[in-house]
């Protein structure tokens, strides 16, 4: 298959989980694919693994040095970048009278600013190079709605959705499409994060919370990352050049909107 033959992408926290998923993906469809991540020894690896049409690049999304770097990089070596998907994210979970100033600073960093100044950087060099692009943004279910222990991460991924209409809106007069996936509940390393939370904050066994999050899921079961792919190729394909500033659920029927 080769719907994205030609085209080059960025995807940040490219190192493992759902943007590792992606990088498989992009690259099945004839793309070229630079996986950014903080985590470089790992991007490194999975680059190798995945061959030469697959770089790793350093970037760490909270500091405007390495965005600009990573960006660098990725022009210098695959040519330009059609594509860019904002994926990296952490997730955090407390009670209200629990949240700390710098948990909440570390998040919106990473997750909020850190998706609307890579955006920006790659904005920029689209906007130059006049050749239109696609960005895709990492929002959420946690997005859609608040959640009793995960304000401050349902608030970062509501404030991704209203970044991706405010950018989708700006960016669409130089034929750069900005929209958004909004998963549910992905199992990974993520999750075993999220599930440790909630064994804290719930008194739930390792592992209970996971499998009562994929019971409620009305398709049956927790995502995979692979779920996800079919709306990451296609919301970056030509395909969508008429779909702007929009969230897209893929969440096994979780949420509806
Ligand atoms: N897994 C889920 O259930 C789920 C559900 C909804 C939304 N999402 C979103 O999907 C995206 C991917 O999730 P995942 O499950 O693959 O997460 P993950 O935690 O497995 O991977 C995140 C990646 O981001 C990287 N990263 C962290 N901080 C970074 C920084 N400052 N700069 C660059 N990279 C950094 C990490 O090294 C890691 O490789 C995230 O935006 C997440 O919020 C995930």
């Amino acid at each position: 298959m080769t719907r994205l033959a030609g085209k080059t992408a960025l995807i940040t926290g490219a190192a493992r989980g759902i943007g590792l998923a992606f990088a498989k993906a992009y690259l099945a469809q004839g793309a070229r694919v630079a996986l950014a991540d903080i985590d470089i020894a790992r991007a490194k690896a999975c680059a190798t693994d995945l061959g030469q049409n697959a770089m790793a690049v350093e970037l760490d999304v909270t500091r405007q040095d390495s965005i600009d770097r990573g960006v660098a990089e990725t022009t210098q070596t695959l040519g330009q970048i059609d594509i860019l998907i904002n994926n990296a994210a952490i997730f955090t979970a407390a009670p209200i009278t629990e949240i700390t100033r710098d948990d909440y600073q570390r998040v919106f960093d990473i997750n909020v600013s850190g998706a609307l100044f890579t955006m920006q950087a790659v904005a920029k060099h689209m906007i130059d190079r006049g050749a239109g692009g696609k960005i895709i943004n990492m929002a959420s279910q946690a997005g859609r709605r608040g959640e009793p222990l995960v304000a401050v991460y349902c608030a970062s991924k509501a404030a991704v959705i209203s970044l991706t209409q405010s950018a989708g809106l700006n960016l669409i007069k130089y034929g750069i499409n900005v929209n958004a996936i909004a998963p549910g509940v992905v199992d990974g390393e993520h999750w075993d994060s999220v599930d440790a939370f909630f064994a804290k904050y719930e008194n739930k066994a390792p592992g209970q919370k996971k499998r009562e999050v994929g019971a409620a899921v009305p398709y049956g079961r927790m995502g995979r990352a692979e779920d996800l792919t079919g709306m990451a190729v296609f919301l970056a394909s030509d395909e969508a050049d008429y779909i702007v500033a929009q969230t897209y659920n893929v969440d096994g029927g979780n949420w509806m909107s």
